[in-house]
């Protein structure tokens, strides 16, 4: 039988969760392949934390080198995460012939096309599944099964992190803090947590499925990114008394020649699939011209889920190997002079309804002032709640918009935050009622 040989750039939690599935099921991975898969050498530079797993001795190395240097080893999996000095090694691996497979979304988002360019002249396979949706399929979902569909639009929930957070926020009235620490603990939250709360992950991700959804270059800063940090367990509250969800969603669409691309905290019908995808479950939902919509759902992040991934992807790179076919599918589906420019539709254009929650002083008049600036700039309430709860001096008015134009509702925001009465910054969550 052959052996194919691997090398692991990582032994943090997801490496962790590959190693533990080489050891796991060789003889299940060996059939379905009919060649073995031999995990040959391991780089971190921690190389002393007992990982909960044995590794013979001589495997792990704190000298990424000796694995992109090794001619036996065809497959590179990159865990290390992060730009740098993921970027320099991944081009080095593809540089000496080697396949990669990443879970490093936040590589391949900023540094996407220069990895891919440089692995489609080597005529090497750079596979990314592990990088959006942990243990979801969604990236050959799009590339291979529903690759004849024209799409117009992809959304979801991208961030186990957040979604976990917010759920115990929703489900038991927890902090933020004290969740995010939980997440965190469970192994979810990225190295920097901010990645996560503030959106940023999410945007990594967000920027892959646009470009694997409608064939296009994106610009990742270009995303419009909002994280949940300015988010309270009373806002989930209030969107609970009006019909609503909140989430962090991720929302490509397609808009004529534009294309949306925005991430933000959300809140949806409670009715809507999407409001029941609980802690660190992701959901992405894809809309294709022949598939209808397609929602696909699992664990979004965590050791196995996304371990499953990384080797579901290493099967494949394997595959190819034992049948001397190199690049069967390109990286983003389609060859890269193929990948087009796009142009984002600015956020102010956005028309969508809103909830606003401004935090006063309980004083007579201040809610006609408000209500006198939203009307001022065309800006029509739907509902409003004041509710009888006071946070030292100051007292939330919650209010629930019509649809209007984004441009117009941050401009009247950034007046009202001006007047005297006003005690934090107003909080601004988009509504969103019509996702296809
Ligand atoms: N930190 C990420 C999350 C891990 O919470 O979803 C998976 O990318």
């Amino acid at each position: 039988m052959q052996n194919i040989k691997v090398g692991l750039l990582g032994f943090g939690t997801i490496g962790t969760g590959v190693v533990r599935a080489f050891q796991k099921n060789p003889g299940l991975l060996a059939s379905r392949l009919g060649a073995r898969l031999e995990l040959v050498r391991i780089a971190d530079l921690d190389t002393t934390t007992d990982r909960g797993v044995q590794v013979a001795p001589g495997l792990l190395t704190d000298d990424a080198h000796t694995l992109l240097n090794d001619p036996e080893i065809q497959i590179i999996i990159e865990l290390i995460g992060g730009y740098e000095p993921a970027r320099t090694f991944v081009l080095q691996a593809i540089r000496n012939g080697k396949h990669i497979v990443t879970a490093n979304k936040a590589l391949l988002a900023k540094h996407g096309e220069e990895i891919f360019r440089a692995a489609e002249e080597a005529g090497v396979n750079v596979m990314f599944e592990a990088a959006v949706g942990g243990g979801i399929p969604v990236i050959s979902a799009i590339k291979e099964n529903l690759g004849a569909n024209d799409f117009s639009a992809v959304y979801g929930i991208l961030n186990g992190t957040c979604n976990y957070v917010l759920t115990r926020m929703d489900e038991e009235g927890e902090d933020f803090a004290d969740v995010l620490v939980e997440a965190q603990r469970h192994g979810y939250a990225e190295a920097d947590p901010t990645f996560d709360v503030e959106g940023i992950d999410t945007a990594h991700k967000l920027a892959l499925l646009i470009s694997l959804c409608f064939g296009t270059k994106v610009d990742f800063d270009q995303i419009y990114t909002e994280g949940i940090s300015r988010v309270t367990a009373l806002d989930i509250e209030y969107a609970r008394d009006f019909g609503y969800k909140l989430k962090l969603l991720a929302i490509g669409k397609r808009d004529g020649e534009q294309i949306e691309a925005r991430v933000h905290p959300t809140m949806i019908p409670a009715n809507y699939s999407l409001s029941s995808i609980s802690g660190v479950f992701n959901s992405i939902r894809l809309v294709g011209d022949f598939s209808g919509p397609v929602m696909l759902s699992g664990y979004g992040a965590g050791m196995l889920a996304t371990a499953s991934a990384v080797m579901g992807d290493v099967l494949a790179v394997a595959r190819d190997l034992r049948t001397n076919t190199s690049i069967r599918v390109p990286a983003m589906g389609c060859p890269q002079s193929q990948l087009k420019s796009c142009t984002i539709k600015p956020m102010d254009q956005l028309v969508t309804s809103y909830y606003l929650r401004f935090n006063v002083k309980d004083q007579p008049g201040v809610l006609a002032q408000i209500a006198g600036i939203l009307g001022k700039y065309d800006i029509s309430i739907e509902s409003m709640i004041q509710p009888h709860r006071h946070e030292a001096e100051a007292v939330p008015i919650v209010f629930m918009t019509h649809v209007a134009e984004e441009r117009s509702v941050a401009a009247a925001v950034a007046e009202i935050n001006r007047l005297d009465v006003i005690q934090e910054e107003a909080l601004l969550i988009r509504i969103e009622e019509n996702l296809e």
